[in-house]
Formats: structure tokens, C-alpha cells, sequence
């Protein structure tokens, strides 16, 4: 019997394979992280990362489906995040994936990376619609508005960095080191929201921007060091993070107020931001009749779990691809037309 999923994951620095049941069970979750090397370089280098990515993914296929206790020929389908993301490294988990659908004559899906981030809110709680999905990763930044499942709006985004660009960034002005993300997260929880920082205003109802933001700071510390006084890098962490995910947070709960909404999902690495888990949660408390969905703390990160689960609703509607499928390093989730 065919009854498995097997998912890959390969767009950015995680070389990930995951194995799902067709009834939803997750039997394994294989994550193996470039972290350690990009962190020498203070950001993700693609080419790297590509190379990376060819040495790992078949240990990491290999230990996926040993940890599921499975075999090959048990697969019903693969799954394979098809875009956004780095082209050489979407391509290294494409080949693989298309090389498996081949051999073992089985069908292709493709996935969508944000949309994996989003179904990761789906090992909490089945999706419910119209559903708001606070996407908030490296690369991207969207409210994005979903009437019904595969069917997306985008209803406000940064207009230049996105949020966890800007936390990297201001990581390394601080010293903080890559990922900047964690790093400003448990520096934040040393200090204090004492540095007033600007709120930049971005053109459109329900967009951001933290260009502005990042070069606040960069100003401010250089400023500062060249007076010869210090700053306090934890206070400076904590103001930042505050005020970076105020922004997003406030405009999410504009769309709330606007559109019809009955579930908002929180997507992307960035959802696993302790301050933005708080804050949603708090302003969300005075809708008793819209729910919260936060992603686990192990799904937020890039992973292949959440593209299995993607992969196994799109599995049931048959939403398949050929074996010319190809890597889309800039696709919008308005062009993934899953309806159709
Ligand atoms: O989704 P993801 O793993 O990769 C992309 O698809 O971009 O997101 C990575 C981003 C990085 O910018 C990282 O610094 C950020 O997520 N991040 C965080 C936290 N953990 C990861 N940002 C803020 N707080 C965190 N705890
Ligand atoms: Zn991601």
C-alpha cells in the first residue's frame, strides 16, 4: 500500500525531508542546518548553500524514511517546495524530488514555500476560513487574506525590507551575530524598551516598512560610538524588537478589524518571536469569536513538515506537476493557482 507523503525542503539554508501518512500522521521531520556554516560568513552565501545542499539531502532522505520506518516503494507522492527562494538551492531539492517521482512513478506536487509556513499552523488546528496569515519570515512580509483554502489575497506587505532582514541586520550593527533573529530575541529579554525609536510609516492602509527602522539604529549606534559613549546592546534589542514587531501586529489587527476574519495563522521563522507571540495573543484576546493560531516552535524555522502537510492537501485535490517542473525564486502566492 501507497499511504506516505514524502516531503523536501531546500530553498534557503535547511536541507529538510519530511514523511507524513495520508491520514496526517507526521512520521518524521529531518532538519539539517547550514546555520553553522553561513554564521562564518554573517549571512547565507547561495552558492554555499547549494553545495550544502547536494552533500545532505540524500542522508537526509535516507534518515527520514529509516526514523518513519518505511520504504521507497511505500510512497504515494513527493512533495518539493518549488520556489521562493535561493534558485541553486530550490534546485538541488527539485532534482532530487523529480529523480524519486521518476523512478518511482509517482506524482509530483508542487509547494509553495509560504504556503508550507502556513499549513505549519496546522498541526495545531485545522485550517478555518476566512482566515488572516501574518506571514513574517527572512525573505517576506504579508498579510495575506485567504477566503477559502489555496485562494490568496494580499492585503499588505513591507514595502522594502522584510521583517527578519531587519533583524538580521540590526544584529549585526549591534554585534549580535547571525541568525539575528534569536539573538535579538534573548537579548530583548535582558533589557529594556528605552531608546525611542521612530515608527515609520509605510504608503498604503495596511503595509510597513523597516528600511527606515534598521537605519535608525545603524545611525544611532554609529552616532553614538563616535561621541564616545556606550549603548546598551540589550535595551537597544529590546527597543528594537518592540517597536519592529508593534509594527506588523498593528497592522494585523487593522485587517481584523476590516475584513471578515475566523482564524489568524502567524507564519514564517519569524513566528517564532517570543515578543510577537505575546503581543498578538494579548490584542487578539478581545475577539472571542475569531481564533489564534500559533505555528510550533519546532515548525516555524524551514522545515519539511509543513510542506508535507501542504503537500497532503494538495495531494487530495490532485494539484500535480510534470517532470519539466521548475524552480520559481520569485513566485507570489498570487500566482499559485491551486483553484483553478
Ligand atoms: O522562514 P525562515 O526560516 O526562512 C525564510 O523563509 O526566510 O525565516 C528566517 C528568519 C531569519 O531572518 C531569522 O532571523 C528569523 O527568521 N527568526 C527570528 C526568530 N527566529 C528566527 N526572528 C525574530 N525572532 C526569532 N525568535
Ligand atoms: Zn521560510
Amino acid at each position: 500500500m501507497k499511504e506516505y507523503i514524502l516531503a523536501l525542503e531546500s530553498s534557503c539554508d535547511e536541507t529538510a525531508c519530511s514523511i507524513i501518512k495520508l491520514d496526517g500522521t507526521l512520521l518524521s521531520n529531518i532538519v539539517s542546518s547550514q546555520i553553522d556554516t553561513h554564521t562564518l560568513y554573517g549571512g547565507v552565501m547561495p552558492e554555499i548553500a547549494s553545495r550544502l545542499h547536494i552533500e545532505n539531502i540524500n542522508f537526509v532522505i535516507k534518515e527520514s524514511l529509516d526514523k518513519a520506518n518505511i520504504q521507497l516503494d511505500e510512497i504515494a507522492a513527493i512533495a518539493i517546495t518549488s520556489g521562493p527562494g535561493l534558485i541553486g538551492a530550490l534546485h538541488v531539492g527539485l532534482q532530487a524530488a523529480k529523480t524519486l517521482a521518476l523512478t518511482l512513478n509517482i506524482p509530483l506536487i508542487p509547494v509553495h514555500h509560504l504556503v508550507g509556513h502556513i499549513y505549519a499552523n496546522s498541526y495545531v488546528k485545522e485550517n478555518k476560513y476566512p482566515c488572516l496569515a501574518i506571514v513574517v519570515s527572512g525573505g517576506h512580509t504579508e498579510l495575506v487574506y485567504m477566503k477559502k483554502e489555496f485562494d490568496f489575497e494580499i492585503v499588505g506587505s513591507t514595502t522594502d525590507d522584510a521583517i527578519g532582514e531587519a533583524y538580521d541586520k540590526v544584529a549585526r550593527i549591534l554585534g549580535l551575530g547571525y541568525p539575528g533573529g534569536p539573538k535579538i530575541d534573548k537579548a530583548s529579554k535582558e533589557g529594556k524598551d528605552i531608546y525611542k525609536l521612530p515608527y515609520p510609516h509605510a504608503n498604503g492602509k495596511y503595509n510597513v516598512s523597516y528600511s527606515g527602522l534598521k537605519t535608525y539604529v545603524n545611525n544611532f549606534v554609529h552616532n553614538t560610538k563616535a561621541k564616545g559613549e556606550d549603548i546598551n546592546i540589550n535595551d537597544m534589542a529590546c527597543s528594537f524588537q518592540h517597536r519592529a514587531i508593534e509594527m506588523i501586529v498593528d497592522k494585523a489587527m487593522d485587517v481584523i478589524e476590516d475584513y471578515d476574519v475566523k482564524q489568524v495563522v502567524v507564519a514564517g521563522g519569524v513566528a517564532a518571536n517570543s515578543y510577537l507571540r505575546e503581543l498578538i495573543s494579548k490584542r487578539m484576546e478581545k475577539y472571542n469569536d475569531i481564533e489564534l493560531v500559533l505555528p510550533p516552535l519546532w515548525c516555524c524555522g524551514d522545515n519539511a513538515a509543513m510542506i508535507a502537510k501542504a503537500g497532503l492537501s494538495l495531494y487530495k485535490r490532485n494539484y500535480f506537476a510534470s517532470l519539466d517542473l521548475s524552480a520559481k525564486p520569485s513566485w507570489s502566492l498570487l500566482d499559485y493557482k491551486v483553484n483553478e
